[in-house]
């Protein structure tokens, strides 16, 4: 990836599609868990609340995501698909298929409880990644995510592995994704080690998107003064899943689990200095990392057809690409007005922003774990 789209220009009268690195795929707001922690499904989730028979119909249909694919395919951003639940979207397939076949680098983001069945048609489509949400041993594992979803999950695993040797490929890269919650994470090291069985290509630790009262209420007085927007997506995040972390006993696990050789690399997102675990956990007031990129190089979109910067708090919306082609969208006024507020900020961002991982995933080099 070129360093201009790594460390894009920030710029307004500019064409920022040639910055453009990352489209996450928000396909489907369905999903067949409920686990505790997540901003849209769990205990405090913003999708609970709505019609959702309503909000499924306005998915967007797979021909339409073509001519997406079509108008963005030769810029080669990675596209990241995810949900709710990317499996209970009817067309999820053919859609992973046909970016594949455009030359896109695909990651799937499930939470694996319904890969077995596809596992075979995943091998043979060559899809690049897949990102499979395990937390914990079974019983912890189950109590976040639900009865039966460990033992579903390594069903699908082994399906993967049994069909990559089947068919001699190498694809898709494997990797499990682990949010770090209260429940699981002086265990990390224990599940590291026991899920080398498992033939992994990746183990990323995701320390966990979470808020609180105050900075919901500052955020959602910003947003209406400054970009004239109502915000209700953050507040999903305010999950009490955070709340005593020791983040200094957290760093010692990280630390560990990075020393060691489990035969595929260990990555801990948000990409975060070290010495500022324990701030992330203990003073969630203070910002860990500034600058926010994100507008200047990712995208996601709606499982609506919404185009967002922001892939976990859609609430500023964009411009949809039912209407309207991307580029229109991606370098529009409400594109160039976001950006300009951003920038205006102290520290280049919101006051919501102070543990979005989207933001800490690229930009100003930090070591890290
Ligand atoms: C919202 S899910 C959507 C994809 C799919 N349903 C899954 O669970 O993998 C995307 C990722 O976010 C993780 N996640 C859930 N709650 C989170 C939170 N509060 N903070 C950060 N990540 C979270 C999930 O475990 C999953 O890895
Ligand atoms: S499976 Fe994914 S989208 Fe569904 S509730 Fe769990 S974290 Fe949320």
């Amino acid at each position: 990836m070129g360093k201009s789209r790594i460390s894009p220009r920030r710029d307004y009268n500019y064409n920022h599609m040639n910055n453009l690195c990352l489209v996450y795929f928000k396909i489907t707001p369905l999903c067949n868990l409920r686990c505790r922690m997540c901003g849209q499904w769990g205990d405090r989730g913003i999708m609970k609340d709505r019609d959702i028979t309503e909000e499924a119909k306005k998915i967007v249909p797979l021909h339409r995501y073509k001519e997406l694919i079509d108008e963005i395919a030769p810029l080669r951003p990675v596209s990241y698909i995810w949900g709710g639940e990317p499996f209970l979207y009817p067309d999820l397939m053919p859609l992973a298929k046909y970016m594949v076949d455009r030359g896109l680098y695909v990651s799937v983001n499930t939470n694996g409880t319904l890969l077995e069945q596809r596992a075979e048609q995943i091998v043979r489509d060559k899809w690049s990644t897949i990102f499979v949400s395990l937390d914990a041993f079974e019983e912890t594992n189950d109590f976040m995510r639900g009865k039966g979803s460990y033992e579903r999950v390594v069903r699908g695993f082994k399906a993967i592995n049994r069909e990559k040797k089947k068919q001699n490929s190498v694809c898709p890269v494997m990797g499990i994704v682990t949010t770090v919650t209260n429940q699981n994470y002086l265990d990390l090291g224990r599940l590291a080690e026991a899920t080398r069985e498992f033939n992994l290509d990746l183990h990323i630790f995701n320390m966990g998107t979470y808020t609180n009262d105050n900075i919901i209420a500052a955020q959602r007085r910003f947003m209406k003064e400054k970009l004239d927007t109502d915000i209700d997506c953050l507040a999903g995040y305010n999950t009490g899943y955070n709340n005593g972390i020791d983040g200094r006993r957290l760093h010692a696990v990280l630390r560990d689990l990075h020393r060691n050789d489990y035969g595929h690399p260990i990555i801990t997102v948000p990409a975060l200095n070290p010495e500022k675990t324990h701030t992330y956990y203990a003073d969630l007031e203070t910002p860990v990392r500034n600058n926010c990129i994100v507008p200047w190089c990712q995208a996601n979109i709606n499982y609506n057809g919404d185009v967002h910067f922001c892939a976990d708090y859609p609430d500023y919306i964009l411009g949809n690409i039912k209407e309207r082609s991307f580029a229109e969208i991606y370098n529009g006024d409400r594109a160039n007005r976001f950006r300009k507020t951003i920038r205006s900020c102290r520290g280049g961002m919101f006051p919501g922003c102070l543990r979005c991982y989207q933001n800490m995933l690229f930009g100003k080099k930090i070591k890290g774990y």
